[in-house]
């Protein structure tokens, strides 16, 4: 046994895993997935890539110069490449990822270090890229859509990921929005299975996952094939696991309002582990500005949909995505998006600039908007937005609400968790209490979290639920 830097324990035998995530949700868990693959070669995960066998760096492309962070951490990773080759040693260096699947030429041609080069479709093929990488002299690029499901190509054996975990079911995208890279890295829309889904959420539920968030780029476009012969949809899925012994909380991200359809709406109605929280994002309150970026919905739909929700649901908090400044983006359009958001009243939400994406059709607009508007209306929508999460955690003070305890807080004597609502939680309670749900009354609202206490009376009840 060697211990690394930051204390990790690894056996001489084993080789140490760096692997630096950036982006969504679905990247954090293609990260382990693709530790899963690599762990039969040896390879365990460790915290710095100092000393670092293999390093991937598994990138983003949705907005911003994503490009050009992979390319600043990669002149990083080099010194610590040249440093290890000093020694006689190996380091192994891959960029995953959207950017690798968009600009993977462009990469070897900038860093010719970099030894693979594989798109988000490809990583169950890594251990033939590693056995690849150390025979060959050059550097191994793919980013092909391969023709087989890399999901029957994954292993069965999972690390635990923790009281909440996150399952892949969807993956793609066939909505071609005008300003979105995602159809061109992650491909066509496709959905698992339900048997393998359902397979998948078992073995998380015996490592000691509570919490299951299904992920997707399109995740409510998800329909599989079930065990029962039929086609099921999301709404469908979420009752079967709803009925997985152990696992007490479901959530889903991220949906396009298209696709909720009536089974998926009453499931929030039927289902008690559903979580009243949903992230339903609109991007604009403009109908001219959703025509221009091929929503397929207009702010009509979007209130329309809000409001069957929650009726199904009334407790229902909502999340949202917004783009400022899409190319002909005019004040008066900028302010039908603020009228949107008073409108609905939004838990919490996330809003961007809008980025040109190269090989997007809003990229090649002519109508461009000027930076200072974008600033402008980005400082404006967030301010109304910090606003209403402000109202909406004030007036959680004084309610109690189940929190289910994922770690341990930032201060000693502190656990944290999540409220049904995933806002964090923080108590001061005994660390034995981390991976259960309890009631808690909570006391103080901070502009991202909640503090509280746990309710004693409610205690029992709560552990006799879980
Ligand atoms: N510019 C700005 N924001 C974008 N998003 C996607 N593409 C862009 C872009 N080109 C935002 C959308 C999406 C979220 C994941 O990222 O709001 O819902
Ligand atoms: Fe991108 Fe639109 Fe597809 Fe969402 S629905 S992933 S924004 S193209």
């Amino acid at each position: 046994m060697t211990a690394t830097q930051q204390g990790d324990i690894i056996p001489t035998d084993r080789k140490r895993l760096h692997v630096i995530t950036w982006g969504c949700q679905m990247n954090v868990y293609d990260s382990l997935r693709m530790a899963d693959v690599l762990a039969p070669l040896g390879y365990t995960p460790v915290a710095e890539p100092d000393g670092a066998d293999m390093v991937i760096l598994n990138t983003c492309h949705i907005r911003d110069k994503a490009a050009e962070k992979v390319f600043s951490e990669l002149g990083r990773l080099r010194r610590l490449k040249d440093a290890r080759a000093a020694l006689g040693q190996r380091m192994v260096l891959a960029v995953a990822g959207c950017v690798a699947q968009a600009e993977g030429a462009e990469i070897l041609a900038r860093a010719p270090y970099v030894d693979i080069v594989l798109g988000p479709q490809t990583y169950h093929r890594l251990p033939e890229m590693v056995a690849r990488a150390a025979r060959a002299g050059g550097a191994i690029i793919e980013t092909d859509f391969p023709p087989e499901d890399k999901f029957d190509h994954l292993p069965d054996q999972t690390a635990p990921q923790g009281v909440t975990a996150f399952l892949t079911i969807q993956e793609g995208c066939d909505k071609f929005c005008s300003f979105c890279v995602v159809p061109y890295t992650r491909g066509a829309e496709q959905s698992r299975p339900a048997a393998a889904i359902l397979a998948e959420a078992r073995r998380l539920v015996a490592q000691g996952t509570r919490e299951i968030t299904l992920l997707g780029q399109n995740v409510n476009a998800w329909h599989g094939e079930a065990p029962d012969g039929k086609t099921w949809g999301l709404g469908r899925l979420l009752r079967a696991l709803a009925e997985m012994p152990g696992l007490l909380r479901l959530r889903y991200a991220t949906s396009h309002p298209r696709d909720m359809d009536d089974d998926l709406i009453h499931a929030h109605r039927d289902v008690p582990a559903l979580m009243p929280f949903l992230h339903l994002p609109i991007q604009s309150g403009s109908d001219r500005i959703l025509g221009a970026m091929n929503r397929k919905h207009s702010a009509a739909d979007y209130l329309t949909l809000v409001e069957r929700l929650r009726a199904a649901r009334p407790d229902l908090a909502l999340s949202s995505d917004f783009i400022v400044g899409h190319p002909g983006e005019t004040e008066a359009d900028f302010d039908a998006t603020l009228a949107l958001v008073r409108a609905v009243g939004f838990a919490q939400a996330y809003s961007f600039k809008y980025s040109p994406r190269p090989g997007t059709p809003a990229a090649g607009a002519p109508s461009q908007v000027p930076e200072a508007d974008k600033d402008r209306r980005l400082q404006a929508l967030q301010a109304l937005l910090r606003e209403q999460q402000a109202r909406f955690n004030s007036a959680c003070v004084g309610l109690a609400l189940p929190v289910l305890f994922t770690g341990l807080g930032r201060h000693p004597g502190q656990i944290a968790g999540r409220s049904p609502f995933l806002q964090p939680v923080h108590v001061s309670a005994d660390a034995a209490l981390v991976g259960q749900q309890q009631l808690v009354t909570i006391s103080a609202a901070l502009p991202n979290s909640l503090a509280g206490v746990i309710d004693p009376a409610s205690t029992q009840r709560e552990r006799l639920s879980a």
